[in-house]
């Protein structure tokens, strides 16, 4: 049995409107596939979060572009439809909708055609008229699929919206760009080369909305500035660490690209390795976007090359998913049913440092799992040194580990088990004394009570301030596919089918051997 205590928040403390008060500044925000499925979901709604916790300047204007025929008062409803479904809609002033909608316009073209951009230049031009030339700062968000990015930058750059500046000149002309930045180490590097080409390298702002998420943010704060924790946090006391994000979701109408993806380009190449980076990584000296991405690169070089046999993949077949049946993977639309495409990988990875030398790392992810859960688990070693007799909750059992978990969602916070003595009279002559695992936890909503912050918030916020500490540079995204390149090309020509789990389960029986070869067990996510 677990039993727990709770941690809040000292009563003085105040939460922060949002973790930096600095705001935007002005800018005409262009996002390119404004009716796609990201926007719809994620980032109109963003942007009306921003507007109305008064972070995005009143003065910016917003302009939807993609294929869909619509006019400007069509994508105002889209917007106003997107912001209702948002988190925040209730607590949005209607005067402040109203005045961010008259700000909204739309484009209606093929995002590949050459005159769309055309067309963008005169209405962008009129709608700018009355903007100072140095507050003409621009941002693009290339919500855009893989094929269109390179296209759209460069047309983007043909007709002299998005050009090269230095870091300083204003006004300034910045894009965001979506995952997947390539699917290779080679195509990630063509297109970075075709990028750099038009537009230097602080000007581009590479989301992986992992980054955005508040506990991922203080994976780093708290190894900073907890004196307790950093100085353990090595070969010396930790035996493993686990990494899991875990969806009970499908492909869910995504099948298509899924099927071009799997789990290791769509969640380890990014997010997985994100979380292992700012895991394992030094403590940077500041936390300015270039120190922060600098021992996260050096933490990824480290990373020991991938040994097949210590990797698992799998597909999910059908199985019962909160009380639905679902279909298996190879059943999904868009899906062939020869496929071999995983839906669950789990990696072991070692690092080659001082720090962490002999420590295993464990990542795995996947869909259609038994629940929605992605955390870090960092197991402590058992002390070296037991008092005679003392075992754990059953008589013979050995002592339980303690384990501090950091959870990204969906309960974000954290929690730490430590051992304690089942409460009874201690004699010196009792034969033997159990030692119960208790869990400390804290939860960030429960402790501060903030509003949440969604992560395409924060770094949207982030990019028309100019800080890019939350998104990668292209060295991280090199260094992530030079490690899994090999290991895709080999699955890649590997005709064996792959084993499959049913759908409602924490994965396939092969990723336990990974853990049970060394002595672990995987976690229960969320336990
Ligand atoms: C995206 C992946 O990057 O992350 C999706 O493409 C995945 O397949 C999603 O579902 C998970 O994000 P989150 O924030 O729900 O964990």
């Amino acid at each position: 049995m677990r039993h727990s205590i709770r941690a809040f928040a000292h009563p003085s403390h105040r939460p922060q409107a949002l973790y930096r008060p600095a705001h935007g500044d002005r800018c005409t925000l262009v996002l390119l596939g404004a009716t796609g499925d990201l926007a719809k979901k994620k980032l109109l709604s963003a942007v009306g979060d921003l507007r109305r916790k008064g972070l995005l300047p009143g003065a910016c204007r917003i302009i939807g572009v993609d294929r869909m025929d619509l006019d400007d008062a069509g994508f105002r409803g889209l917007v106003a439809e997107a912001i209702a479904k948002g988190d925040g809609a209730d607590g949005m002033d209607p005067r402040d909708l109203h005045s961010m909608l008259t700000r909204t316009h739309y484009v209606a073209g093929d995002l590949t055609d050459p005159e769309l951009y055309e067309d963008l230049v005169t209405h962008i031009g009129l709608l700018e008229r009355d903007v100072p030339p140095e507050s003409r700062n621009r941002l693009f968000y290339l919500a855009v699929p893989p094929a269109v990015f390179e296209p759209a930058v460069a047309h983007l750059s043909r007709v002299g919206l998005l050009t090269r500046r230095s870091a300083e000149e204003r006004p300034w002309a910045r894009a965001i760009v979506e995952k997947p930045f390539g699917r290779s180490f080679e195509s990630a590097a063509a297109l970075d080369r075709a990028v750099r080409s038009r537009i230097e390298e602080h000007q581009i702002f590479r989301i992986d909305h992992y980054l955005g998420k508040e506990t991922v943010q203080n994976i780093v704060v708290f190894r900073a500035a907890n004196a307790m924790f950093e100085p353990i946090w090595n070969r010396d006391h930790v035996s493993h660490v686990q990494i899991t994000a875990a969806e009970s979701v499908g492909v869910e109408g995504r099948g298509g690209y899924y099927d071009t993806a799997g789990a290791v380009r769509d969640m380890f190449q990014n997010h997985l390795f994100q979380l292992l980076a700012l895991t394992g990584m030094e403590l940077p000296t500041s936390l300015r976007a270039n120190a922060v991405r600098d021992e996260k690169v050096k933490l990824l070089r480290s990373v020991r090359v991938l040994d097949p046999a210590r990797t698992v993949r799998a597909q999910y077949g059908s199985g019962v998913v909160g009380g639905r049946i679902v279909r298996g993977y190879r059943e999904e639309t868009g899906v062939s049913p020869e496929t071999h495409t995983e839906t669950y990988a789990a990696l072991e990875l070692a690092i080659d440092n001082g720090r962490w030398r002999g420590v295993p790392f464990f990542l795995r992810s996947g869909k259609r799992l038994a629940g929605r859960c992605t955390e870090i688990a960092v197991h402590f070693k058992t002390p070296p040194y037991l008092i005679e007799g003392l075992t754990g909750e059953e008589p013979g059992e050995p002592l339980p580990e303690n384990v501090l978990v950091l959870r990204v969602q969906p309960e974000e916070g954290m929690s730490l088990s430590f051992a304690t003595k089942v409460p009874g009279v201690v004699r010196a002559l009792d034969p033997e004394l159990s030692v119960a695992p208790v869990d400390m936890r804290f939860d960030y909503d429960e402790a501060f009570g903030t509003e949440h912050h969604a992560a395409y918030e924060t770094l949207l916020l982030d990019a028309t301030i100019g800080d890019a500490t939350l998104f990668t540079r292209s060295d991280e995204v090199a260094t992530s596919w030079r490690l899994l390149d090999p290991l895709l090309d080999r699955w890649a020509a590997d005709p064996t089918p792959l084993p499959t789990y049913h759908a409602g389960t924490w994965g396939p029986k092969e990723a336990d051997a990974l853990l049970e070869d060394h002595g672990f067990g995987w976690r229960v996510p969320g336990s």
